[in-house]
């Protein structure tokens, strides 16, 4: 079955290179090819003469091992790289799901984590992440009782695209221990971990769980879209046999380049995190009191993780209707909840790129 469009994708496709001021992305600020390589001596020459085979399908060994060290219980021949998180989302659902199964997906989500698993012929079942007091909620007893005899698999993402939620420890647990019950496949898409706003971060689902698949990226938290690399962990052989050998029916394996690039900042991490995490808590700040001053229009429902928030007109006011017009008008970018088929008052802001402070003024001079 071919999968719905992606709303969220060809929002982003008709706007995302002619706005002059981005204030949705889901990503940290980048750096250049340059500033990368200045972050180790001698690596421009090595970057020079690197070699333009095949790669190998796994992901190179370098990069590998540099990304199993984020892991407590991970190893290198654990890791399946992939090219970003996108092909790992397609790769797993297209390999361990039939239309027998039952998906659960936490929702609001990014749309690839319940449209494959639809396009699968899978029944598909929503978990729905709800505004609470501070921030926003996920019910656990509820999810439970979602759970049938068909479950397959739990899909969740935290850090979460588009609300920032975050799971405490305990939840964490729950969460594992619910899928475990059952031998329930855990998919973890765990792309913003680094960037959690008080809390530590959890651990790996994979790192608890033998049948959890934990995504990571560059792109993030990182910064580093471009670059296209991404991954999936996981302790199950059968899982990572089965969604290594359908990779061979779409990348075969990833770029070169990207791959000497990737390991590079992963080597470097602790610098390149260090800098967002900063940008971020200083955007977030801006935020708390730009809602504090707009309260009347607004309601802030505060993120406890990752470089986006999901706050939402008070009024009957439609976001989407609103974004046209904010982008006509000053080429502001705001991405509506109905990019994620989700209430139309809310909208995704974005707070982890550099220029976020110019940007938020420029709203609120529009705002009055
Ligand atoms: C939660 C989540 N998962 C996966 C992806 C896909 O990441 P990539 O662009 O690296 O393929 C995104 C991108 O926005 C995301 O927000």
């Amino acid at each position: 079955m071919r999968p719905d469009d992606f709303k969220l994708e060809r929002f982003f496709a008709r706007y995302e290179f002619k706005a002059p001021y981005l204030l949705c992305c889901s990503d940290c600020e980048s750096m250049s090819v340059q500033d990368l390589l200045k972050l180790q001596p001698g690596s421009a020459e090595e970057f020079h003469c690197l070699w333009l085979g095949y790669t190998e399908s796994q992901g190179s060994p370098a990069l590998r091992e540099e990304i199993a060290s984020l892991y407590e219980n991970i190893s290198t021949d654990q890791i399946l790289v992939h090219s970003g998180a996108e092909e790992a989302i397609h790769n797993l659902c297209a390999s361990l799901l039939t239309p027998s199964d039952h998906v659960i997906v936490q929702m609001p989500c990014y749309q690839s984590m319940a449209e494959l698993p639809r396009s699968c012929g899978c029944e598909v079942t929503a978990w729905q992440l709800r505004p609470a007091a501070v921030g926003w909620l996920a019910d656990l007893d509820e999810l439970q009782a979602l759970i049938t005899p068909q479950t397959r698999l739990i899909i969740v993402n935290s850090p979460h695209n588009p609300t920032g939620h975050l799971f405490n420890p305990e939840e964490w647990q729950r969460l594992i221990e619910l899928a475990a019950q059952q031998d329930i496949i855990l998919f973890a898409d765990e792309v913003y971990k680094y960037l959690e706003h008080e809390q530590a971060p959890l651990p790996w689902a994979c790192d608890l769980y033998e049948n959890a698949v934990s995504l990571g990226v560059m792109s993030k938290s990182f910064g580093l879209p471009g670059l296209r690399i991404g991954w999936i962990a996981t302790a199950n052989r059968r899982i990572f046999r089965a969604i290594a050998s359908f990779k061979d029916y779409t990348t075969i394996c990833s770029s070169a380049p990207s791959e000497f690039l990737a390991t590079l900042a992963l080597r470097h991490r602790s610098t390149i995190l260090e800098r967002n995490r900063t940008l971020v808590k200083n955007n977030l700040l801006l935020l708390d009191k730009f809602f504090a001053r707009h309260q009347d229009k607004f309601e802030w429902l505060r993120p406890q993780g990752g470089p986006i928030a999901f706050p939402a007109f008070r009024n009957p006011v439609s976001a989407s209707h609103y974004a046209e017009e904010l982008m006509a008008s000053c080429g502001i970018l705001l991405l509506p909840g109905s990019c994620y088929d989700y209430d139309d008052r809310h909208f995704r802001i974005g707070f982890g790129r550099a220029n976020f402070p110019e940007v938020l003024q420029r709203w609120e001079e529009h705002l009055g």
